[in-house]
């Protein structure tokens, strides 16, 4: 069982800061989304991950999570599996308002503005909850100073995984602050693979290999001249994707050379 209650007494490890818990959705039954508040000296750039944990039996157990808010938000919000025997989320899942939360306190990552040249169209491929570092950049104003349009692709095996996204998306084009900004500039690409929906049918790399999503969304080929591309999924995703930007031209980016696509793991596992 893990401590939910955290007392201002509790001492925290060196790295971490002792948050609360100010919301809680569950979308499916593996699938969940919370916010936590935010310290006054937290400061991370859209799409960085950061540590999140809890103390479980006396011990912290700490992961890396996607931040998906917006550089400009108040309290920071996650989006999380309910992993099998997992040792973190068997626990988070049962996070309820107040409870506290261990915040790492140094967030990073690939999947930044930093680590691309510039471009015309963004395009954000994610699968599963690989779609939680672009909830961040697609409600970023700095998002739309750089690029002309920005394609958000979300790939799932059921119709009911896609709800998170499309709640996002849907709240984001109302945003006072940033819907207008927004505007059309944003699409929204979704497809199942396990599930007969409305949605598209098929994985993003078949639908990107047979020109499906091009058409789709009525936009031309990926081409290096004009696009830049973040990938975010598992690593058999990563792996066939970046195949398919190397095939096309694409050059991978960082933080320390910066060029036309990059890619981040959603979740541990083998290597890409
Ligand atoms: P673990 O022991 O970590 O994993 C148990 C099993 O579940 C493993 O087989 C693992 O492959 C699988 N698994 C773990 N995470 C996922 C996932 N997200 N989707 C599908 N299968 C998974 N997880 C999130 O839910 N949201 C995020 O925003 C997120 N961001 C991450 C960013 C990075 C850079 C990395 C490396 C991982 C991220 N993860 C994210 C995964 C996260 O760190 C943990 O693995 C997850 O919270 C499960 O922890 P656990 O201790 O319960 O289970
Ligand atoms: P599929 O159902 O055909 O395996 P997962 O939950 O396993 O991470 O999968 C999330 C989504 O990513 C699923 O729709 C899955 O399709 C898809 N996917 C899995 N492997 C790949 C891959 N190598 N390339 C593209 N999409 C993939």
């Amino acid at each position: 069982m893990f401590d939910n209650i955290l007392t201002d007494d509790f001492t925290p490890p060196k790295t971490c800061t002792v948050e609360r818990v100010t919301a809680v959705k569950h979308w499916t039954d593996t699938l969940f989304s919370f916010r936590i508040t935010r310290p006054a000296a937290f400061r991370f750039r859209a799409g960085e991950f950061v540590m999140i944990g809890l103390m479980i039996e006396g011990k912290p157990v700490l992961r890396a999570y996607s931040i998906c808010s917006p550089t400009w938000d108040e309290e920071l919000e996650f989006y999380s599996i309910k992993a099998p025997g997992g040792k973190l989320t068997t626990e988070l899942q049962h996070i309820e308002i107040g409870d506290g939360v261990l915040l790492g306190t140094k967030p990073t990552g690939t999947l930044v503005h930093d680590a691309l040249i510039p471009g015309d169209h963004l395009y954000l491929f994610s699968t599963g909850t690989g779609i939680a570092p672009f909830a961040s950049i697609i409600r970023e104003p700095e998002t739309y100073d750089k690029f002309k349009e920005v394609i958000l692709t979300h790939t799932c095996r059921t119709g009911a995984e896609l709800d998170y996204g499309k709640q996002l998306v849907a709240d984001l084009r109302k945003d006072p602050l940033v819907g207008e900004l927004v505007g059309d500039r944003l699409i929204h690409f979704t497809s199942t693979t396990r599930d007969e929906t409305q949605d598209q049918r098929g994985r993003i790399t078949d639908l990107i290999l047979n020109g499906e999503l091009f058409e789709a969304i009525g936009r031309p080929i990926l081409q290096p001249a004009t696009d830049r591309v973040m990938i975010c999924g598992s690593d058999a995703m990563l792996r066939d994707l970046k195949q398919i930007m190397l095939d096309k031209g694409f050059t991978e980016g960082s933080n320390a050379a910066p060029a036309q696509f990059v890619i981040e793991k959603a979740f541990a596992g083998e290597g890409v």
